[in-house]
């Protein structure tokens, strides 16, 4: 550690010898866990995510359908040593070294080893915990072995400007994403922490190539970071011929990791990330250590494809305006946006710096305030204490919901689309909120919920993600998964023990409220929050309770047609054989009922029809095999029309259901005229530029 600098300079004064600054960087390095790299595993698990995440930015950014390449490899003692600058040593005495372990303690690792991992297989896909510190090779203390890896991130996306790369990556708290606009990263943090894993764990600079759309050389850096001074420290740079027209960013690093441990969090985060980014591809090679081509090699080596399954991205999203409620949150907001408004008015100022206010909405407010203050007023004339009473105001003022045109949701479709692959469930049900105002922010909840589905347990199986980032740890604390476990799911007709439930919520906003700056969870204090979740989850299962309604209700229809149509052949052979026995008679049934009880007549009698009826038996006009027919039919026609009076019941449209479709644009929504083919009672609107998913 290096010597830290003291407030005052080691001049007369005689100050508190304890006073230190410290450094963004290093406060980060000291507190590695709060973005996410805690230990090896979960910092091998964290750089990808950062890399990968910034390379769908960077494509997003200009528009283009992003393609990303990961490869991890996996780094020898003896190659780190190397790439250090060490030459390599052969051991003479393994007895000396601390990774020494007897035959008869290694079998007996190797064999707990597999046990935990078999656990992990069994419970760490499904965004559960892994559980246990995986099987990381131990040495004969059951310390972990160190492990290296060099992770590469290549991309399509905008690439960064030549004299910009050092900052980008090599200062703490630098980046292009502040606004207020739905990006994936946020803080200016994530690859520089990379870079102070790999500077602390192995001391190797990151590798950066880069170049941007319609550049004619390539940026090449080798930089790492200096942590006291929190500024980036290059040790190459060079702009080579891009011969290949190529843009995007490359970025590579070497770090201690576990690839043991969190293995299936890795291939977890990436089949989801597949699911919410459809229309990017996303390659993954994992390359062992283990000489190429050997048996140890092949069973270890992962090489993963996830095609591009859309060729429409989402609407960009658009950096927007706080919402006068963020005023609420931030007390120091009025007072910067006054001093760095361009506005000449104070209606203006409320008009033009946030989202919400119109011309004349921003001149009542200005009147409101009171005396003193002037719509005309310039905002630079305004005080201190005047700004105090600006903050009041929007604090307390009424204001609509923002509107969600800037942010980028997934969308029903994209999760809709997620749920069948990755649960292939029976149902399925999908709502997406209306955007709400969350700390000044706005914020858009999705949800799916599914029933069944192949491979999947039985009870809750959750899955969140936040402005498209699939959120694998700290579950239990989510305000998803809280929301799940809140609400009374029989009252839809669930069973939350037995029945497999998936619960996908999807939420997306200028600013998603992280518990920490690892991105990991959103916590269930925020009511505002909570009850969006709650709503949407709510919604889907009552479409959900809806059909289940309505299977019930076939089921048992089914039941009773079954028990009515068993019973069509003994009913008509009966009713033909009375038929047919009166029809030999000499008299007809009425008759013989008359003498048999002095006029007084057994039951109503259509003298008529049972002489039609009679001589029909007996011409053959009628037969058993006719009457079954006729019963059959009728049951048929009862069946029908108890199921068009149910549908009528449940919902006053008629039969009702969403069908949904990929538009070819990403523009609104509009419709096709209803069409009604025939008489058939089908009626369906095509959105228009449409087609149907398979
Ligand atoms: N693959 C990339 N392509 C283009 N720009 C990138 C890439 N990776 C990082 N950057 C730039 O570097 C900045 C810092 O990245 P990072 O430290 O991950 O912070 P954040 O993503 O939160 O802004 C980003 O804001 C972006 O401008
Ligand atoms: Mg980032």
């Amino acid at each position: 550690m290096p010597p830290k600098k003291t407030a005052g300079g080691g001049g007369t004064t005689t100050g508190d010898a304890n006073l230190k600054q410290k450094s963004p960087a290093e406060f980060f390095q000291d507190n590695k866990g709060i973005a996410g790299f805690e230990n090896a595993g979960k910092s091998l698990y964290t750089t990808l995510r950062e890399f990968i995440e910034n390379a769908l930015d960077a494509a997003e950014h200009i528009g283009v359908l992003p393609q990303v390449d990961v490869l991890v490899e996996e780094v020898t003692l003896t190659q780190y040593e190397t790439m250090i600058g060490l030459d390599a040593h052969v051991r003479k005495d393994d007895t000396l070294y601390d990774d020494f372990e007897t035959e008869k303690a290694k079998a007996k690792r190797l064999e707990k080893e597999a046990k935990v991992e078999m656990q992990q297989e069994k419970g760490g896909a499904k965004g559960k915990k892994g559980g246990g510190r995986g099987g990381n090779a131990s040495n004969a203390k059951g310390e972990e072995k160190k492990s290296y890896f060099k992770i590469t991130v290549k991309d399509n996306g905008k690439g960064m400007e030549h004299n910009d790369i050092p900052n980008m990556l090599g200062r703490v708290l630098s980046g292009t994403k502040y606004g207020v606009r739905q990006t994936r990263g946020k803080f200016g943090l994530g690859s520089k922490m990379a870079l102070i894993w790999s500077k602390q764990t192995t001391g190797l600079p990151i590798r950066v190539r880069s170049a941007q759309p319609g550049q004619n050389f390539v940026s090449e850096y080798v930089l790492d970071i200096d942590i006291e001074k929190n500024a980036p420290n290059v040790h190459k740079e060079e702009k080579k011929p891009n011969t290949t027209k190529w843009h995007g960013a490359e970025l590579s690093v070497t770090i201690e990791g576990n690839w043991t441990s969190h293995r299936q969090y890795v291939l977890a985060y990436l089949r989801q990330l597949a699911i919410v980014t459809p229309y990017a591809a996303l390659g993954f090679r994992y390359i062992s250590s283990h000489a190429a081509g050997s048996a140890a090699a092949r069973n270890q080596d992962i090489q993963l494809h996830f095609a591009r399954r859309a060729e429409v991205m989402p609407p960009l999203p658009r950096a927007t305006k706080y919402h006068p409620s963020a005023a609420k949150e931030n007390q120091l907001l009025v007072k910067e946006l006054l001093s760095n408004t361009r506005e000449k008015t104070l209606s203006g100022f409320f008009n033009k710096e946030f989202t919400c206010i119109n011309r004349e909405h921003a001149n009542r407010l200005a009147r409101e305030l009171g005396g003193g203050f002037s719509a005309s007023m310039h905002p630079k004339n305004v005080s201190d204490k005047q700004g105090a009473r600006i903050q009041q105001l929007l604090a307390s003022a009424r204001f609509s919901d923002p509107s969600g045109e800037c942010l980028s949701p997934a969308g029903e479709y994209n999760l809709r689309l997620g749920v069948m692959k990755e649960l292939g469930p029976d149902w399925i049900a999908s709502y997406a909120s209306p955007a709400l105002a969350c700390g000044g922010h706005p914020l858009i909840v999705e949800a799916c919920v599914s029933l069944g589905g192949r491979d999947v347990k039985p009870g809750f199986n959750v899955f969140r993600f936040a402005n498209r980032i699939p959120l694998l740890f700290e579950g239990g604390a989510d305000v998803a998964t809280r929301c799940v476990q809140r609400l009374n799911w029989t009252t839809y007709k669930i069973d939350k023990n037995n029945d497999k439930i998936g619960v996908f919520v999807s939420i997306v906003s200028t600013k998603i409220p992280f518990k920490g700056t690892s991105k990991e969870y959103i916590g269930d204090e925020n009511a505002e929050i909570a009850e969006a979740v709650d709503k949407a989850i709510k919604q889907c299962a009552s479409q959900l309770r809806g059909k289940i309604v309505r299977a019930q209700a076939l089921k048992d229809r089914r039941a009773r047609k079954k028990a009515l149509t068993k019973y069509v052949p003994d009913c008509c052979n009966a009713i033909f054989a009375m038929l047919a026995s009166a029809a030999d008679a000499d008299t007809l049934p009425n008759e013989r009922a008359e003498s048999y009880d002095e006029k007084e007549m057994l039951w109503p009698v259509d003298v008529e029809w049972e002489k039609e009826a009679t001589q029909k038996a007996r011409t053959r006009e009628i037969t058993a095999e006719i009457l079954q027919k006729r019963l059959e039919e009728c049951v048929e026609k009862i069946d029908n029309e108890e199921a068009l009076e149910f549908s009528m019941q449940q919902n006053k449209d008629g039969l009702k259901q969403d069908v949904f479709l990929n538009p070819f644009s990403s523009l609104a929504h509009e419709y096709e005229p209803e069409l009604r083919p025939g008489n058939s009672g089908i009626a369906f609107r095509l959105l228009k530029k449409a087609r149907l998913i398979a």
